[in-house]
Order: structure tokens, then C-alpha cells, then sequence
């Protein structure tokens, strides 16, 4: 499934959770960022919260590679949640939670759950360049109130770096999302999320290139 999908054209862009065109990226995106997660995400039990989770396709790929973590996903679109539990269930994946409604606009969405222990980890993969500029807020706020003492965020996608593109197919690909004209959509400043991690005490701790021009980003308590 995955290969017949790799081999396909690039579908044309749609940031629709369950399109085409996120199972291509994910498809793509997915090794790499396991990679950079086997090397970051705690040896020891913990909880780890996907933000974001859209199909469920990341989580659910990544949770057999860390059987000694639970995985959370969550999305603010609950019509994506039995794509979720499907899959989790065609795996059989143990060790993914039933989604969470968190919505990055609505800080009573987060601010309302159980902190317990706190998450040890949170990831966030493919929303900044299709979401307003407020869900940096949001990001970083949720990350501050739900994160344990050591843990950390993690994001990853396409991004400018200090006001210019890292890459000519990245600045194409923010005229595409302009001429799309919902104002929202657009690659997002590190510059920015670095300073609204800092509101939060959080500091950008790692910017690791990823393929295809992207970013992982990891921010932790300062
Ligand atoms: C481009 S999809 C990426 C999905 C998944 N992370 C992936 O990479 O396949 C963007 C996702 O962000 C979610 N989303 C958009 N706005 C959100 C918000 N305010 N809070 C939480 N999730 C949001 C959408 O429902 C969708 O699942």
C-alpha cells in the first residue's frame, strides 16, 4: 500500500487529514522522522502525545518500534477518529491510547485533562503551513502545561528560517499555498515559534534537517 502510493505522482496539494495527498507525505516523511525519534524519545515507561494525529497513520506506524511507551493520539477533527482505531486495530498496536479531542485554539481542550505524570514527549507533524498563526501560541502553551520535567516537543515540517526560504522548492511551495487564498496557510518562522516557546520557558534545543527540505524541531524547558 505504502509503496503503490510512493510510486504514484505527487498528489496535488490537500491538507484534508485523510486525502491523498497526506497518505503521499506521510509516506515519505514517516522513516525519517521514526529515525530521529528512536534516537530522542525516552529508554525508560512514559506516555507520548500526538497533536495533530490527522489519520493516525504516524502513531500508529511508529508505537510497535517502543513497546515500553504509550502512545496518545489526538486531533481537534473528531470525524478522524475511527480512521484512528482502525488502523490501530488492523495492527493491533497495544500500546495506542483511544484519540483525544485537542484543539490548538481552544486551551480548555488541554487545560481540562488529566496531567497525571505529565506526557514525556509530545509530537506535532505537517500543521504550521496549513493553520493560522495563533496555533504557535497554542503549541507552545499546551507543550508547557502537558510536558513532564524532562520532556520535550517535537515538530517537524516545512518552515522559514529567520524571514528566507531554506530551499527554492520550499518558497514555490509557499507561493502555492498563497494561491490557494485561505490567508492562513503559508510556511511559519522558526523565529516565531522560537519566541512564543520562550514566552512559555520552552527553548528550541535542536533543528535537525530533514529530507525534502523539511525541519524537526525539539524544544524542551530551558
Ligand atoms: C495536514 S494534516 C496532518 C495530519 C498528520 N499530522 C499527518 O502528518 O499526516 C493537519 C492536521 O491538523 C489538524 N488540525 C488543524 N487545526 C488544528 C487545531 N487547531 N488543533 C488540533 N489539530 C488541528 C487537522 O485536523 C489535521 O488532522
Amino acid at each position: 500500500m505504502v509503496m503503490n502510493i510512493m510510486n504514484q505522482g505527487k498528489p496535488s496539494l490537500d491538507p484534508h487529514p485523510l486525502s491523498e495527498y497526506v497518505a503521499w507525505a506521510g509516506a515519505r516523511n514517516r522513516e525519517p522522522i521514526l529515525n530521529v525519534l528512536k534516537e530522542k524519545l525516552p529508554k525508560e515507561p512514559g506516555v507520548i502525545l500526538e497533536i495533530a494525529s490527522g489519520s493516525g497513520m504516524h502513531i500508529n506506524y511508529f508505537a510497535p518500534h517502543f513497546k515500553h511507551l504509550f502512545f496518545q493520539p489526538s486531533d481537534y477533527d473528531t470525524e478522524v477518529f475511527d480512521n484512528i482505531k482502525n488502523i490501530l486495530g488492523k495492527l493491533g498496536n497495544d500500546n495506542v491510547y483511544d484519540p483525544l479531542s485537542i484543539d490548538l485554539t481552544q486551551p480548555k481542550t488541554w487545560l481540562n485533562l488529566d496531567k497525571k505524570n505529565g506526557y514525556s514527549a509530545i509530537f506535532c507533524i505537517n500543521i504550521f503551513h496549513v493553520a493560522p498563526i495563533d496555533i504557535i501560541d497554542g503549541m507552545m502553551e499546551c507543550a508547557a502545561e502537558l510536558l513532564n520535567e524532562n520532556g520535550f516537543l517535537f515538530i517537524y515540517g516545512p518552515f522559514k528560517v529567520d524571514g528566507t526560504f531554506n530551499s527554492a522548492s520550499n518558497e514555490q511551495f509557499n507561493e502555492t499555498l498563497n494561491s490557494t487564498g485561505v490567508p492562513e496557510w503559508g510556511l511559519k518562522d522558526i523565529a516565531d515559534l522560537k519566541k512564543v516557546a520562550e514566552y512559555y520557558d520552552l527553548k528550541l534545543q535542536e533543528k535537525i534537517d530533514m529530507p525534502s527540505n523539511n525541519f524537526s524541531l525539539i524544544f524542551a524547558r530551558k
